[in-house]
C-alpha cells in the first residue's frame, strides 16, 4: 500500500478517536502509577466494573508510595472481585520497588509487568513510541491486512493511536461481529464487510461456580471480611483452593487457620 494510503487510514483512525473515545478516568492522566493500576486491573475485569475500583484504589493509594506502605492482606482485600490475585501481589511489588528505586527504564524490569503492560504504560505515561498490542489491538491490524500494530503506528502519535486501536476493537471491529458500516477505516480495511468471526471462547462446559478459581475468590472474599471459610464449599475443595493460594503467596497458615498476605 502506498504510503500516503497507510498516512490516511492514520489520520481517519485517530480523528474518529478524538471524536468517539469513552471518557474513562486513566485516558485523563499521564501518572505511570495510576495507568499501571489501571492497565493491571483491566486485564481482567471489564471496563464499566473497573472504573469505580480504580477510583478507589487512587484515592486510598495515591502513589508508589501508599501502596508500597500497604500490607500484604490489605492489598488482597482492596482487590477482592478484580480477578487473579497473584497480579494484586505483583502491583503491590512493583510499587515497591518504583517507592524504593524509581521507575526502570525498561518497565519490563518490574514484578508482573510484560510487553503489553510495559508498552501501555510506557506510551500513555513517558511518551515511548512503541506500539501497544493486546488482543483487541491485534485483532484489528489482522484485520486491516496492512501490517502490525508496530508497522501502523504513526510517528510521534503512539499514544493516541494504541488507545485508538483498543478503542476501534472493543467497540467496533469486535471478536464476534464487526460492525464494518461504522467503521471508520473500511475504505483501507483488507476485510471489511467479510471480518473472519473468531470462533466463540472455547470453554469446557464448567460453571464458573465450579472452578478452582470461584473457590479460590470465595476463600480470599472471606478472609478479607474476616470471616470463616465458606461451609458450603466441599472441603476438598478448600484443600485444593488453599493449597494453591498458599503457594502463590496469597495465604498464610495462622494456628489452625488462614489469614490473607
Ligand atoms: N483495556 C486495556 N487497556 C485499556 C485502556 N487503556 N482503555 C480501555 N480499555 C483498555
Amino acid at each position: 500500500m502506498a504510503g500516503g494510503d497507510l498516512d490516511e487510514l492514520r489520520d481517519a483512525l485517530l480523528r474518529w478517536y478524538a471524536g468517539a473515545r469513552r471518557d474513562l478516568p486513566w485516558r485523563r492522566t499521564t501518572d505511570p502509577y495510576a495507568i499501571l493500576v489501571s492497565e493491571v486491573m483491566l486485564q481482567q475485569t471489564q471496563v464499566t466494573r473497573v472504573v469505580p475500583r480504580y477510583l478507589e484504589w487512587l484515592r486510598r493509594w495515591p502513589d508508589p508510595a501508599a501502596l508500597a506502605a500497604a500490607t500484604r492482606a490489605e492489598v488482597l482485600a482492596a482487590w477482592v472481585g478484580l480477578g487473579y490475585n497473584r497480579r494484586a501481589l505483583a502491583l503491590h511489588d512493583a510499587a515497591r520497588v518504583v517507592a524504593r528505586d524509581g521507575w526502570p527504564a525498561d518497565l519490563r524490569a518490574l514484578p508482573g509487568v510484560g510487553p503489553y503492560t510495559a508498552a501501555a504504560v510506557g506510551s500513555f505515561a513517558f511518551g515511548a513510541q512503541v506500539a501497544a498490542v493486546d488482543t483487541n489491538a491485534r485483532r484489528v491490524a489482522e484485520r486491516l491486512g496492512r501490517g502490525t500494530p508496530a508497522e501502523l503506528l504513526p510517528a510521534g502519535h503512539a499514544a493516541e493511536f494504541n488507545q485508538a486501536a483498543m478503542e476501534l476493537g472493543a467497540t467496533i471491529c469486535t471478536a464476534r461481529r464487526a460492525r464494518c458500516g461504522d467503521c471508520p477505516v473500511r475504505r483501507w480495511c483488507a476485510s471489511a464487510g467479510r471480518p473472519a468471526a473468531r470462533p466463540a471462547r472455547r470453554t469446557r462446559g464448567e460453571r464458573f461456580e465450579e472452578t478452582n478459581r470461584w473457590v479460590r475468590g470465595r476463600v480470599v472474599a472471606a478472609l478479607a471480611a474476616g470471616e470463616a471459610l465458606p461451609a458450603d464449599i466441599a472441603p476438598e475443595r478448600l484443600d485444593r483452593a488453599l493449597a494453591g493460594l498458599e503457594r502463590d503467596g496469597v495465604v498464610r497458615r495462622v494456628g489452625a487457620g488462614y489469614s490473607l498476605g
